[in-house]
């Protein structure tokens, strides 16, 4: 590593760094083909209920893994079970569709995300961190905006379908998704850990901009 380079990870805080090198990886998630269709209200009810149940085995798996690793003081850090999803989309999954998914209706994309969530979690704990972070925080961020496009699209609301995007025992988003970063900021990770961390990112960005896509259109 240059001085230089050490010397950019020092000054720079690392939810910067994160966001910098990842925004690009965020641009490609937020124009795809499905992507872009779901937040104009164009992709199929079918097509967002089967997303949804993808979703419900890849949050279970997260948040399985997360309470699995709570020994780890960077895990403890960031567990938050206002954060939890697995409840809110079986009730959403069971409005919709009036059941819950089988574990062996998981795609070959969803089983490849979980397969790389549970090896993760054994390989370096905190880099179940990076999973945490992309998924909640993108809830927490373009899926506030999703939520308001699928219910007029769709006709459904928080106790009808949506309770998926509903973070009410947070508060104030914006506050909460600071505090998120201060805390990541804290962490203290060193370069090579950052840059670990980062690339656990970016086949976080990868794996959900690929479930999006293998959607029905
Ligand atoms: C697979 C799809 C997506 C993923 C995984 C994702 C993930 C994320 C993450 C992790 C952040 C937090 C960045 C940070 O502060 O470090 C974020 C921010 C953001 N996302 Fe997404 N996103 C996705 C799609 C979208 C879409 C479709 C939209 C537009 C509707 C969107 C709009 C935003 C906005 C506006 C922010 C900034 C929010 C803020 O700074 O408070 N995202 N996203």
């Amino acid at each position: 590593m240059t001085t230089s380079t050490m010397a950019h990870d020092e000054v720079v805080p690392f939810s910067r760094q994160l966001w910098e090198s990842t925004a690009s990886a965020h641009g490609s998630a937020e124009t795809s083909t499905n992507m872009a269709k779901l937040v104009k209200g164009e992709l199929s009810r079918d097509a967002f209920i089967a997303m949804q149940r993808q979703l419900y085995f890849l949050y279970q798996t997260l948040e399985q893994e997360m309470a699995a690793n709570l020994d780890d003081p960077i895990i403890k850090a960031f567990h938050d079970e206002r954060l939890d999803r697995t409840a809110a989309l079986s009730a959403d999954l069971l409005a919709l569709t009036g059941e819950i998914p089988d574990a062996d209706e998981i795609d070959p994309v969803t089983a490849k995300f979980c397969e790389l969530i549970r090896s993760t979690a054994k390989e370096w704990a905190p880099a179940l961190i990076a999973h945490h972070y992309t998924l909640y925080l993108g809830d927490l961020s373009g899926g506030q905006q999703i939520r308001g496009v699928v219910e007029g699209a769709y006709g459904i609301g928080k106790e009808s379908g949506t309770a998926f995007f509903y973070f009410d025992e947070l508060g104030d988003l914006a506050e909460f998704k600071n505090q998120y970063r201060s805390a990541l900021d804290e962490i203290g990770f060193d370069a090579d850990q950052r840059k670990r961390f980062i690339e656990e990112v970016h086949a976080s960005y990868a794996l959900s901009s690929a479930l999006v896509a293998e959607l029905e259109l």
